[in-house]
């Protein structure tokens, strides 16, 4: 299965409007449209209108959200409903990031609703996925990771699956300069597809693109996207800068 290599630039709480427009003049002129790859941006919510102006022109840059309600609307001060997101020019979301789960502690039941409500919004759910340093060294890295996606799954009809993206982020690598070794990646990202074709079977599940993140930088991109199963990155830091980004977006090929 050839599926399409996704580079997406997660700017968490970082680039207000006005940086954000700054990135994307410095941005585009160094990465060129290329078939079968994809470029993706969360920026924070106040800087969407801001980055969509700026890409417009460019349908191989797609925008995103960092996090959405799963409610329609109503009395939820500080949150954004999918619909809202979907107005704004929103194709994609992200869903359980870890620092929504580990700094906001949100459950994986919020995850479930979470992504359930997008995929009917429909928008494309990006679910974050991945252990902590203590799950690791207790060797529990595959069962949490499984934990995590499979009330998700058990929740996403297979008629839906063509719209997930999965990201895997051990969370001791996001943000701390250690990346996951190629072959840890590559041993999570089969685990996560395992599990993928445990629930919807090897062809539906092939659709299915998993991304790494954590601490992805110019540096270490070609050699993570060059595993077997990974099928591009999710940038944080590395992101934030427009010609660091352009070299990780060039090491897809
Ligand atoms: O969403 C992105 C990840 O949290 C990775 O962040 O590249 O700064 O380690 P990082």
């Amino acid at each position: 299965v050839t599926r399409t290599r996704i580079l997406a630039g997660n700017w968490k709480m970082n680039h207000g409007p006005s940086q954000a427009a700054r990135f994307f003049a410095d941005f585009l002129p160094l990465v060129e449209p290329a078939d079968g790859r994809s470029v993706v941006f969360f920026p924070p919510a106040v800087s969407f209108a801001a980055a969509r102006e700026a890409v417009q022109g460019r349908p191989d840059v797609r925008l995103g959200v960092q996090n959405v309600h799963w409610e329609a609307g109503g009395a939820f001060t500080g949150e954004l409903s999918v619909s809202m997101a979907a107005d704004a020019g929103a194709e994609l979301v992200l869903v359980g990031h870890s620092e929504r789960r580990h700094v906001f502690g949100e459950t994986i039941d919020e995850t479930v609703r979470k992504t359930v409500a997008v995929l009917e919004g429909g928008l494309d759910p990006v679910l974050c996925v991945g252990e902590t340093i203590d799950e690791r060294r207790a060797d529990r890295a595959e069962a949490v990771v499984v934990e995590q996606l499979g009330p998700v799954l058990a929740a996403v009809p297979v008629e839906h699956l063509a719209r997930l993206v999965i990201a895997y982020e051990p969370v001791w690598a996001i943000g701390t300069g250690v990346t996951a070794t190629p072959a840890d990646a590559a041993a999570m990202h089969a685990a996560v597809r395992r599990t993928l074709e445990e629930v919807y079977g090897a062809g539906a599940a092939g659709q299915v693109p998993v991304l790494y993140g954590g601490s992805v930088k110019p540096e270490n991109a070609a050699e993570l996207m060059s595993q077997p199963g990974v099928d591009g990155v999710l940038v944080g830091g590395a992101s934030l800068d427009p010609a660091g980004f352009a070299a990780i977006v060039r090491a897809a090929g």
